[in-house]
């Protein structure tokens, strides 16, 4: 079949829904008796939404996926496949696509389906998305990409101020206003590791955090430079001078915003280590810093105000780098995701040239805006589950409203 892996493809608009209520780290963390500097310093967050129990991942999903339906003005009709990446699913065997597919009412003539490895699960739906359209089996249609999950560790444990909740849906088209990937030229890295899981079961992750870091940063060496060493052979970057350096920004899977920092500086040191020319520690320090705060800091703000979402975090960030950057029209931008057992991949691609607008038409100020602080008793409420379902449903969203034999049930508002 004739591909076409140089005609135009990727994200042509994207949307967020996220919880109503968020928990303030200060807050947590005179709770637990712990420095609040820790939180917002030593992770650099500031706020983790925390679901109630009508918010849960189908309905963070469909709520999304309305909202990038509407803003791309896409008739429903023109999608040929939805893919939902989630960790944090509903069903042994019905996926969350399935149940969002019935609650927006799409075509049946669809594929629908999930993906999950960890927080990579997303990526795994936007790449098969990317490549089935550039492949031409598409044949004209789009995809609906959703990124969906409620990240939990549990109450009093490390992970607990890393918790989070939301949904990130992408249209992913053949017109892509937002992100035109460069579809072949990525790099993959995956070990079988125990850094992170959770059992069947188990509403709360395990994890071993302090390896879960180490894994991350040894699956981004090599997945960087995977990438680098495609794009040069593409000629999308140069081979006489770092490759970090000639993109207009990079954005990584956050789990927590501190771990962003570490990945970059991590990537930098590739460079430098590969790189024929001596280096000076020295001088790099400060260099390093000024790249983070230009190329990466940019794309922490909504992460630092929501907290990890697992297979959503990754395009959280690019959100916020877009809403925060009205720059970046037609320049190359770098994407690691992460997805802990592990696999990952370093991919880039050049912003659209109506990207500030797309993100603009997303609303998160709003969104962010429109949201309620919890008490710490609250919060502990929901995590026990038994805070009452809050009603009536904000308009504009879903809401799961109980089970009926065996059935999830929903509401739209
Ligand atoms: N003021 C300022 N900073 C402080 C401080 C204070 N009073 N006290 C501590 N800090 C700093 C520490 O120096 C440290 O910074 P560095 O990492 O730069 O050294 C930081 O705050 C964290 O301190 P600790 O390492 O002591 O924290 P901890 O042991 O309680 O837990 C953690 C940290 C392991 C990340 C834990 O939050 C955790 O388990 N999180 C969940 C796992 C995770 O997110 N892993 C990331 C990689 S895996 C992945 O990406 C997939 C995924 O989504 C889960």
């Amino acid at each position: 079949m004739k591909t076409r892996l140089d005609a135009p493809v990727g994200i042509d608009a994207l949307a967020v829904a996220i919880p109503h209520r968020y928990l303030d780290l200060e807050d947590l963390a005179r709770a637990r008796d712990i420095d609040p500097a820790k939180y917002t310093q030593g992770l650099g967050a500031r706020e983790m939404a925390v679901a109630e129990p009508g918010e849960d991942t189908v309905s963070l999903a469909a709520s999304a996926a309305r909202r990038a339906l509407h803003i791309a003005q896409l008739d429903p009709r023109d999608l040929g496949l939805l893919i939902v990446g989630t960790e944090t699913g509903v069903d042994h065997s019905k996926p969350v696509a399935s149940f969002v597919h019935g609650l927006l009412g799409l075509p049946r003539a669809m594929r629908v389906y999930d993906t999950q490895h960890a927080c990579y699960g997303g990526t795994a739906g936007l790449m098969t998305a990317v490549e089935w359209i550039a492949s031409g089996a598409a044949g004209g249609r789009s995809a609906l990409v959703i990124c969906a999950d409620i990240a939990r560790y549990g109450v009093a444990t490390a992970g607990e101020p890393t918790q989070g909740a939301g949904a990130v849906a992408m249209i992913v088209s053949s017109s892509p206003s937002i992100l035109e990937l460069d579809v072949g030229v990525t790099g993959a890295s995956s070990t079988h590791v125990h850094d992170f899981w959770r059992p069947l079961g188990h509403r709360e992750a395990q994890v071993d955090g302090h390896y879960s870091v180490e894994c991350y940063l040894d699956a981004v060496a090599t997945a960087y430079r995977g990438w680098r060493a495609r794009a040069i052979a593409r000629e999308l970057i140069r081979a006489d001078s770092p490759a970090s350096e000639q993109l207009a920004a990079l954005c990584y899977h956050v789990p927590f915003c501190k771990m962003a920092r570490k990945a970059h500086l991590h990537v930098r040191r590739c460079d430098l280590e590969d790189a024929a020319a001596p280096w000076d520690p020295s001088t790099e320090s400060l260099r390093a810093e000024t790249h983070f705060r230009n190329q990466v800091e940019p794309s922490l703000h909504l992460c630092a105000r929501i907290g990890n979402v697992y297979t959503g975090s990754l395009y959280l960030g690019l959100a916020g780098l877009l809403h925060t950057r009205g720059d970046l029209a037609r320049r190359r931008i770098g994407l690691f995701s992460y997805g802990s057992g592990c696999t990952s991949e370093f991919f880039s691609g050049l912003i659209g040239p109506r990207a500030s607008d797309r993100i603009a038409a997303a609303q998160l100020d709003s969104l962010l805006a429109s949201r309620a602080r919890i008490s710490i008793d609250e919060y502990h409420r929901l995590m026990a589950l038994t805070a009452p379902l809050l009603e009536p449903p904000p308009p504009g969203t879903f809401r799961f409203t109980g089970v009926d034999a065996h059935r999830r049930q929903y509401v739209a508002a």
